[in-house]
């Protein structure tokens, strides 16, 4: 990577991950997994599978260990056992899976982030999860997954600066390195998509989880740059003047009250001989103070991830290009961060966007959808086939869906398309519908249209039909409102604490869907 003024402060460690048929002789543990079974030949209420690694006295030897500690195979219990003499490593470790008939992807997924978070203290661990090939994507997700935490900007090592769980979940240490026990021939294009997903959902999280004292849209788009080049993208950052000189009326408008000023940066992944023709577009609000129409104070620190969206569609396209995906990309983010200032926008400008249609600002808070609109415009350009935009855009998404569930909405087969994708690789997501009424809603007598609606009724919609204005003539698009699931607040599963990292999986595996 060239020198940059501007690097990432601090990065989430990420685990090697190796797909081996041997166990490797360096292991310190072997992680089998147990199922909670009804059987009422096996009284013991446990039963473990998959056991080639176990000789039939190992097997009956962990088993008896298990029922002494009252192991149930509930999902994501953890037990660890001393190992049986000559397994060739000191500790068994099992993990709960729960009931066989209920096993999916999304509960191995969660056992192998779990265990990716218990075995911070071992250097390598073999994991003897499932030979089954479907299922290899899952578990080596989980243990990427799981493993990161995101270590903080720290100024000493001692004590004094941690946080008081940190020790345990030994932060300053290298996490372990896996080797999950399976067939290399067969299956390394399984493993290498999703170890490269898997560590491009780390990159986002990464993004994501950088204060704004550090993240403003310049320095944003020089990290960006940092690993969109490595990764073998171009890249191209639009400053102020060039935004001014081109008329990106929204990023600007946004940007203004900032003495930190706006960017957008487009990345081009083009392969020689796509067939398709994809735009990617995220929400890159480096901080959102709600501008003059200020947020309350309680909960604003986390808006440094109001850039999640951004974040993701950056982290997707870096793995595009590093699989090799098949599929011509351009993605645009628009950067800016939302102030109030002397200098800032008021509600009741109008602005003119990339384009031309003017916008009346009536809510200076709803300031995502003003700069995704130019940035939808400019990528609408370019006539992909397809346009696939994701923001942290309304707090209306968490009223309908939660705080796990993304929100989709859009042209009706890519809408749905994604969200069953978001299903399968388990960042929960449901297709809703865009609403008639809003397309009366969204006029004004002052501008083409208006930032918000009258009444705060379906939100998230509105923010949709907003930005559904700007997507260019026969573009099949989809706009993934994910304000919740951006961030968490505590770590379970896979998931980490602060930035998750959703929905780059689900973007990864529809380009992936795309390409071939
Ligand atoms: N960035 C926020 C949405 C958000 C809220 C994301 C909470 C994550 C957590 C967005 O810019 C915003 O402020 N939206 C307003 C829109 C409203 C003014 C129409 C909202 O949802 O309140
Ligand atoms: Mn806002
Ligand atoms: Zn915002």
């Amino acid at each position: 990577m060239a020198a940059s003024k501007f690097e990432l402060p601090a990065r989430g460690k990420i685990s090697p991950v190796e797909l081996q048929k041997k166990l490797p002789k360096n292991a310190d543990a072997l992680v089998v997994s147990v199922f909670r079974t009804q059987d009422s030949a096996n009284e013991n209420g446990i039963e473990i599978l998959d056991t080639d690694w176990l000789s039939g006295g190992q097997l009956r030897e962990v088993v008896e260990g298990l029922q002494t500690v009252k192991a149930t195979g509930k999902a994501n219990e953890i037990t660890r056992l001393p190992a049986p003499k000559k397994l060739g490593v000191d500790v068994v470790i099992a993990v709960g899976l729960g009931a066989q008939d209920k096993l999916d992807d999304e509960v191995l997924r969660r056992a192998a982030g779990t265990v990716s978070r218990a075995v911070k203290d071992l250097n390598s661990v073999a994991v003897a999860l499932s030979g089954d090939r479907d299922r290899l994507a899952a578990i080596v997700e989980g243990l990427i997954l799981g493993g990161y935490a995101y270590p903080g900007i720290r100024g000493s090592k001692d004590e004094g600066a941690t946080q008081p769980d940190e020790k345990k979940n030994h932060a300053d240490k290298d996490p372990a390195e896996f080797t999950v026990l399976g067939d290399p021939k067969k299956d390394s294009d399984v493993f290498r998509l999703a170890q490269v997903g898997a560590e491009s959902v780390c990159l986002a999280r990464d993004f994501v989880n950088v204060p704004s004292s550090h993240k403003f849209p310049e320095s944003y788009a020089e990290f960006i740059r940092g690993f969109a080049e490595d990764a073998g993208l171009k890249v191209e950052i639009l400053d102020e003047k060039q935004l001014e000189k081109d008329g990106f009326g929204g990023i600007l408008a946004v940007g203004q009250g900032s003495v930190r000023p706006p960017r957008l940066v487009r990345l081009h992944h083009s392969p020689r001989k796509a067939k398709k023709k994809v735009a990617l577009v995220g929400k890159g609000i480096t901080f959102d103070t709600g501008g003059i129409s200020l947020k309350p104070g309680a909960g604003m620190g986390e808006m440094i991830m109001d850039m999640g969206g951004s974040a993701a569609v950056v982290a997707a396209t870096v793995a595009a290009a590093k699989l090799g995906l098949n599929v011509e990309l351009t993605t645009t983010v628009p950067l800016a961060e939302n102030m109030p200032s002397g200098n800032a926008i008021r509600p009741g400008d109008v602005i003119t966007h990339y384009g031309g249609i003017t916008s009346e600002i009536l809510n200076t808070d709803a300031e995502g959808r003003i700069v995704l609109a130019d940035a939808i415009a400019r990528a609408s350009e370019d006539k992909p086939d397809y346009l696939v935009e994701t923001a942290t855009l309304t707090g209306h998404q968490m009223l309908a869906l939660g705080k796990k569930t993304y929100g989709v909405m859009g042209s009706d087969e890519l809408r749905d398309r994604i969200a069953e994708l978001g299903r399968r690789v388990g960042e929960k997501a449901w297709a809703m519908a865009l609403l008639e009424e809003h397309e009366e809603a969204i006029k004004t007598p002052a501008a083409d249209i208006r930032n918000i609606s009258e009444d705060r009724w379906g939100g998230m919609q509105f923010a949709g039909t907003y930005l559904s204005q700007f997507v260019g003539e026969g573009i099949e698009w989809a706009h993934l409102d994910i304000a919740g699931p951006a961030w968490a607040a505590s770590a379970s599963g896979y998931t980490a604490q602060r930035a998750t990292g959703v929905p780059v999986r689900t973007l990864v595996a529809w380009l992936d869907e795309i390409a071939s």
